[in-house]
């Protein structure tokens, strides 16, 4: 009975959920009772108030292929309990170097190499994941959502070049990702935040404050409302969406 019950709780997978906005998003989730398997690089935050313990945590550094390749074996082996269903992926990890004096890295002040892991962690690892994950998604008829990020389709003040192209090619994928994976019956969309209150944002994103429509910055609560509804059934017939979250700022 406890067995049936366990294959009948939908399951998450996500990202980068040791703060900000993947940490409200495991909290939105779990209060909805579903099990969220989480990885980051850091082990499980000990302080961390989700009901999912360290036996859903994995530890992945997204930045090494091989070791995501490790990592999507692990989550397929955790998956057995829930009958190899996953309900939702959501590629929330990411990261945006910043200069020497903590200012916007530029194209030409970029070193390729870095350039690379931006793109090994925000770009490659969330389609890894998806196609490594495909039967187990398939198999729930599930969603995928990618974050992406209103750096992705204009210049931002902060957002070093190498991070905006990121998630620029993210939304892209988002759209190709929404065609191919749609005919499995799996829906594929992303949410681009604008400025919100987490550890990413730069000093000095209070002046923008003003250019925001809202008068404010967003909350990591918001934003994981937004992802919980692109993976539920609310959402049944949206696909190849890109979500706006950010006050209005891309008005
Ligand atoms: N906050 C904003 O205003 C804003 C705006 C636009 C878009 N976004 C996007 O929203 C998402 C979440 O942002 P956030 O502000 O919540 O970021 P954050 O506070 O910096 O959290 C990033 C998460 O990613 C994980 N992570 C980073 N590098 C990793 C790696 N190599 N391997 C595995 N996990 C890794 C971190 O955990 P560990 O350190 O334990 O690895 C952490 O849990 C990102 O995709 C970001 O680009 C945020």
């Amino acid at each position: 009975m406890s067995e049936l019950l366990n294959e009948d709780r939908k399951t998450l997978i996500l990202t980068g959920a040791s703060r900000g906005i993947g940490h409200a998003a495991v909290k939105r989730f779990s209060s909805a009772g579903w099990r969220v398997i989480t990885c980051s690089r850091h082990g499980f935050p000990e302080d961390c108030p989700w009901e999912m313990g360290p036996e859903d945590h994995i530890q992945i550094d997204l930045s090494d292929p091989d070791n995501v390749e490790e990592g999507i074996k692990e989550m397929r082996e955790r998956l057995k309990a829930q009958g190899s269903r996953l309900d939702a992926l959501v590629n929330n990890a990411a990261i945006s170097p910043k200069g020497a004096d903590g200012g916007r890295l530029p194209a030409m002040g970029t070193d390729i190499a870095d350039w690379k892991t931006v793109f090994q962690v925000n770009f490659f690892a969330p389609i890894m994941l998806a196609r490594g994950l495909v039967e187990e998604l398939k198999k729930a008829t599930g969603s995928v959502v990618n974050v992406t990020s209103i750096a992705g389709s204009s210049v931002h003040p902060f957002a070093g070049a190498a991070y905006s192209t990121s998630k620029a090619a993210l939304a892209s994928l988002t759209r190709e990702m929404a065609a191919d994976f749609g005919p499995l019956g799996i829906r594929v969309n992303s949410i681009s935040p604008g400025e919100i209150d987490t550890s990413i944002l730069s000093p000095g994103t209070e002046n923008m404050i003003k250019d925001i429509p809202m008068r404010r910055l967003g909350q990591p609560e918001e934003v994981a409302k937004a992802i919980y509804f692109l993976c539920t059934d609310q959402s049944s017939y949206v696909t190849g969406a890109e979500l706006h979250i950010n006050g209005g700022q891309h008005v």
